[in-house]
């Protein structure tokens, strides 16, 4: 039985390890092959394959990215690009292709299924914001990575009497921003789920160091709505770079830090840094903790494959790794929750 994988999207932390635990489980128990497509979906529609055996998936669980390289390409944007995937799933003669990525991969996914081809997907995002899944693989890596950077900015703005802005990444959801920001001791933490008002910031920022402490650190996710003033008021935007959309319409995000450290320096007159993390939040070896649930999504997907259970993806809840199915993946966004929130907002100030 021949099984074919592709990474879509943006890379994380724990791609290889999915990519491993597939090939191992595949070819390990079940005596198959398994056939990777470069570059997401772009693979298949070109017929751009690299075969993978036991010596290609050597040595890559602690490897950061992908050996099978990713790319945005959306299939139902390219003209003949779904008639063009089928093709290659007959030439190839594939029993079933695992997909593995966020929601615009599984959402491509997930509609070639309903067109009738043999689909299983692992969702991927260091934005943990699937549905349907307690956690996505990198993100663990993500939140580990920012909170590092949070803890070294402390000591610089400590010794500065500085006002630190940290922009992490986070298209729609602010899962980076809460738990590194709490894990990091944030002073104030501002996310795309919880609206605020420059005011707001600035006024907790004057609290803090009304009481005697000269500097803060605010955790501010990428795609957070800047409160921009209009002639009628307070209006709210994302902040963008320039570039257009991707193949699936995302603009790219970016820039808000800034936009925010100038607005906080200029209202309080308290001196205000900005620190991008940007890719850094992506890139590099993952945790133990993405490595094990990477290898146990590859092994589910691998076994799904084998029992012909289409159109279904790896989630975990609590300690269990359970089929769902793929359409969780574009239902909706999963949020941070209130309640969670709540907990950050403790230690605000
Ligand atoms: O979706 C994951 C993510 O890392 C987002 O947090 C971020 O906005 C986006 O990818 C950036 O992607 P790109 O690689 O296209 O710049």
């Amino acid at each position: 039985m021949k099984v074919g994988v592709l990474t879509g999207g943006g890379d994380c932390p724990g791609l290889n390890a999915v990519i491993r635990a597939i090939v191992r489980r595949t070819i390990g128990k079940y005596g198959g092959q398994v056939l990777g497509y470069r570059y997401g979906w772009a693979g298949v529609m070109h017929g751009n394959t690299l075969p993978l055996g036991m010596d290609e998936v050597s040595g890559i669980l602690p490897r950061g990215g992908t050996i099978l390289g990713t790319s945005r390409t959306n299939p139902y944007k390219t003209e003949g690009g779904p008639e063009a995937i089928k093709r290659q799933f007959e030439s190839d003669e594939l029993a079933g292709l695992i997909a593995v990525g966020g929601e615009d991969t599984l959402g491509v996914g997930y509609r070639l299924y309903q067109e009738g081809l043999p689909i299983v997907g692992v969702p991927k995002t260091i934005d943990n914001d699937i549905s349907g899944t307690d956690f996505t693989f990198g993100f663990d890596t993500a939140v580990h990575i920012a909170t590092e950077a949070i803890d070294r900015l402390h000591t610089t703005a400590e010794s500065h009497n500085r006002v630190v802005v940290v922009e992490v990444m986070g298209r729609h959801t602010g899962w980076i921003a809460v738990k590194a920001g709490i894990a990091g001791g944030a002073d104030l933490i501002l996310i795309p789920e919880i609206p605020f008002t420059l005011e707001e910031v600035c006024d907790v920022i004057r609290k803090r160091h009304g009481r005697g402490k000269n500097f803060s650190i605010v955790v501010v996710a990428e795609g957070a709505e800047f409160p921009v003033k209009g002639e009628d008021g307070e209006n709210h935007g994302l902040v963008v770079k320039q570039g257009g959309t991707d193949a699936f319409g995302h603009v790219r995000l970016g820039g808000i830090g800034n936009e925010l450290a100038r607005a906080i320096e200029a209202d309080t007159g308290y001196e205000t840094r900005v620190s991008v993390l940007g890719y850094i939040q992506r890139g590099g070896t993952p945790t133990a903790f993405d490595r094990v649930l990477g290898t146990r999504f590859g092994v589910l997907a691998a076994d799904l494959v084998q029992e012909r259970d289409f159109g279904k993806m790896a989630s975990v809840t609590g300690d269990r790794i359970i089929p769902i199915e793929m359409s969780h993946a574009t239902e909706s966004l999963k949020r941070v929750d209130s309640e969670l929130y709540e907990v950050a907002r403790t230690f605000f100030g």
